[in-house]
């Protein structure tokens, strides 16, 4: 079985090559992935030279390298991770994001149809679905019509019409995944979590976005591996899956609880201006998926505290990071803190 795993070299799809490269010996595992400032290698060095691993180089959004590659190695299936993913920079600098999440997964559906793989799985984002107010009672089903809000998920929302489009036109299969707010190690130091915890450690101060009122849902990556896992190989051809786990915190709850497991002072907190089209709360309904047998294995206590010891354990992999380009956008971002 040869499997296609874009953005392998990312957060997300980084701990997805690590698990599967270990559960199926017997799979052949391609990471395929750009490098952008997102992507890294370091993290497989411990899996490079498995027989089961392979490696390629290539941009999504190159038709000839993309076609090229899947005539030549004839995949079965794909997991599609490889995306521009951070909100802010959305903002800032929105065309990479139509270039790579829109025509990047436009061309990767062309070479998958082009070999008929046995299953394309598309990896989207709950953001898709927009924001829920306050009431605790409301969730996202796959039934919540799509009304993104910032350039990122408008990118997401695009790509995910697109993959059900090449489904209803030319019946290539798939599932579509849409999760929330994912944590845990080599998560990377310009979202929430790594950069609370990265700061703290360095005595900085932590910008919290206008009150800190605003809630996410938060799973742990290697929950979020199994349910792609189940998807790939259990769930039911043209469906969506939503992902999460019911562990619904607001941003300030999240960076105190960090502070507090680090034995810090709460005074390293600092409101800054808020993000523009901030969304309010995001919060996920998965029981179609836990339907299909899918069960998360960690909660936030006991998945927040693996993840602040793995990043005490690993200093260097983050350390490396936030000494390079990440320092230029820190700067513009945030000002000179
Ligand atoms: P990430 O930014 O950590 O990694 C993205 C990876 O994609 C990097 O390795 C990068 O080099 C690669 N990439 C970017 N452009 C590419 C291109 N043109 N060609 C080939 N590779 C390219 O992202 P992540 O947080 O791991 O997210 C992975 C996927 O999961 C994304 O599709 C994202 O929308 C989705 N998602 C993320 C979260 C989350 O909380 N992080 C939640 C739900 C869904
Ligand atoms: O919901 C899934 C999405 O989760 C994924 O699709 C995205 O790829 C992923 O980046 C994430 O998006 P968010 O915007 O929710 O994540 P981020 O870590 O950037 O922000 C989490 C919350 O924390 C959000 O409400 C904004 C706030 N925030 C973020 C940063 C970086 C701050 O208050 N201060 C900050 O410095």
């Amino acid at each position: 079985m040869k499997v296609a795993v874009t953005g392998g070299a990312g957060f997300i799809g980084g701990n997805f090559v690590q698990y599967m490269v270990n559960k199926y010996p017997s799979y052949d595992i391609f990471n395929l992935d750009v490098l952008t400032y997102a992507g890294d290698l370091t993290k497989h060095k411990n899996i490079e030279n498995n027989e089961n691993y392979h490696f390629a180089k290539v941009d999504i959004s190159n038709r000839d390298e993309i076609m090229e590659l899947f005539n030549k190695e004839k995949f079965d299936y794909v997991v599609h991770f490889a995306a521009e993913s951070h909100v802010d920079r959305s903002i800032t600098e929105p065309e990479i994001f139509v270039k790579t999440n829109v025509l990047g997964t436009q061309v990767l559906l062309d070479a998958s149809k082009a070999i008929n793989v046995k299953k394309f799985v598309h990896v989207s984002t709950d953001e898709v679905y927009g924001e829920l107010d306050f009431d605790p009672t409301t969730f996202f089903t796959e039934d919540t019509p799509l009304q993104p809000n910032s350039p990122y998920s408008a990118s997401k929302a695009s790509s995910d019409l697109l993959v059900r489009a090449y489904h209803e036109t030319f019946k290539l299969p798939m599932n579509i995944t849409r999760c929330s707010n994912n944590y845990g190690p080599y998560h990377f130091p310009e979202k929430l979590i790594p950069l609370t915890i990265s700061r703290v450690l360095n005595d900085q101060k932590v910008p919290v976005y206008g009150t800190g009122e605003n809630i996410r849902d938060w799973l742990h990556v290697l929950d979020h591996c199994s349910a792609i896992d189940l998807v790939m190989h259990e769930g039911e051809n043209g469906e969506v899956y939503n992902v999460g786990g019911h562990n619904e915190r607001t941003n300030l709850e999240v960076v105190k609880t960090i502070i507090s497991a680090l034995g810090k002072s709460e005074d390293l907190i600092e409101f800054v201006q808020d993000r523009l089209g901030h969304d309010k709360r995001y919060a996920i309904d998965p029981s179609k998926l836990e339907k299909l047998g899918w069960k998360p294995t960690y909660n936030f206590d006991t998945g927040i505290a693996q993840t602040v010891q793995w990043y005490l354990d690993n200093k260097e992999w983050w350390e490396t990071i936030i000494s390079g380009e990440y320092k230029q956008y820190f700067e513009k971002q945030y000002g000179n803190k």
